[in-house]
């Protein structure tokens, strides 16, 4: 085969969707599941990493400690072995529930131990860099809650600024998908939490198929993003 072939030929690419819900079940799993589906059906070869499933220990350890002096530092053998996933992965797509305007403490957990110092920062040419990375954080507060765009903005900058940025990843992007409870949320003037009835029948399915939809638009232009040379 000329080499020219070879090397036009599509390498399959490498998706890592970590999941933070403690439940099977949940919404986030659901959209987790929609995500995985359509990375799929684009090509990408999938690597879930779903934390509570694989009971992934969000407390930091004395082992998983930076050492400042050394960025070649061995980490535990179960940071290692996530740092392996990370450098095999072309995009990395973390879906999770919001809570207190920040990813759970699972997932936090798993950036503070995992992404650390000569891995993921601390090289004059990070090794991170090229890899793109999409945050889908499901919230409870109702899209029209003045909170979302305060939300949105904080989650921004915490994960796009201090830690994708900070990181040398090629694109970050958050993906916030309010209106995931079924009673809508909101506060009023006060501050006083307000819970409207329950969605039912096809107000509910109405509800949380705009929600899918909105996921895999954010997914649909995350690829899309893909398939432009960074
Ligand atoms: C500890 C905790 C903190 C939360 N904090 C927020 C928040 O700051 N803003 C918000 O809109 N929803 C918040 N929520 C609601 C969750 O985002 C919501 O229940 C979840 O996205 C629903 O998805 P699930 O059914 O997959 O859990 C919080 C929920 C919990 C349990």
């Amino acid at each position: 085969m000329p080499n020219h072939l070879i090397e036009d030929a599509p390498a399959t690419r490498t998706a890592l969707v970590v999941v933070a819900h403690p439940r099977p079940d949940s919404l986030t799993a659901h959209i987790a599941g929609l995500t995985v589906r359509r990375l799929t059906a684009a090509g990408y070869r999938i690597d879930l990493l779903d934390l509570h499933a694989e009971g992934f220990d969000p407390r930091m350890t004395a082992a998983d400690l930076p050492d400042w002096n050394n960025r070649d530092k061995t980490y535990s053998p179960e940071v290692e072995n996530h740092m392996r996933r990370i450098l095999a992965a072309d995009v990395i797509i973390a879906v999770f529930p919001v809570y207190w305007m920040q990813t759970p403490a699972i997932l936090k957990g798993w950036i503070d131990r995992v992404w650390n110092y000569g891995f993921a920062y601390g090289r004059s040419k990070p090794r991170l860099a090229g890899k793109r990375m999409l945050w889908l954080g499901l919230a409870g507060a109702a899209d029209d809650d003045g909170i979302i765009d305060i939300m949105r903005q904080a989650l921004s900058a915490q994960l796009d600024d201090g830690i994708a940025y900070y990181c040398g990843l090629t694109q970050s992007t958050v993906g916030l998908l309010p209106g995931a409870e079924e009673k809508p949320q909101r506060l009023d003037a006060e501050g006083n939490l307000l819970l409207d009835d329950a969605l039912t029948g096809a107000a509910r399915d109405a509800h949380f198929a705009a929600l899918e939809d909105r996921a895999l638009r954010f997914v649909d232009d995350f690829l899309t993003g893909d398939r432009i040379p960074a």
